[in-house]
């Protein structure tokens, strides 16, 4: 396994939509043991395929701790088939360090999809899990958090955000 690069915004590959896979080969099995072990290493809890520069349908999240292990998620070519009323709650993600926002999400959603074994997968979850989950599933769709608020909000913080990295922070 080894560390991938974290691509950051503005990427472009950031911004595109990303393939369906359309066969869960060795170098797709090898390329979700690398995510794993680079969001792990970068203390995330979930990344897209599009976030390491891949553009492939293909995300995972772990939202474990060492008090509440929970089992880690390996989703290619999801399908989000249900969700439910919006929260607001903070959210940062590894692609925009140093930012966080508050972005509504559904508490509870449904998603369909293959793991990493070609098995047809559907998961419902809530809470952290269900925000991590749609999270990811915009990225896979090119969207990121600046897309997700206010204009007013998308240019407090882009501004900010681009500043601090253009300094090198
Ligand atoms: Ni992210």
């Amino acid at each position: 396994m080894s560390i991938l690069k974290i691509y950051t915004y503005p990427d472009d590959v950031l911004k595109e939509r990303a393939e369906e896979v359309k066969d869960i080969d060795g170098s797709i099995k090898k390329l979700i043991d690398d995510m794993v072990e680079t969001m792990h290493n970068a203390s995330g809890i979930g990344l897209a395929a599009n976030q390491v520069g891949v553009l492939k349908r293909i995300f995972i999240c772990d939202i474990s701790t060492k008090e509440k292990p929970f089992p880690l998620i390996v989703v290619i070519n999801p399908e989000l088939v249900y969700s439910d009323d919006k929260v607001e709650s903070e959210e940062g993600c590894l692609s925009i360090p140093g930012c966080r926002m508050n972005i509504k999400r559904a508490k509870e959603v449904i998603l369909k999809g293959y793991n990493q074994h070609g098995k047809q997968i559907e998961i419902g979850a809530d809470g952290l899990l269900a925000r991590a989950i749609q999270h990811e599933y915009d990225h896979l769709n090119g969207i990121v958090l600046f897309d997700k608020v206010s204009s007013l909000k998308r240019e407090f913080h882009k501004k900010r955000y681009l500043k601090r990295i253009n300094k090198g922070e």
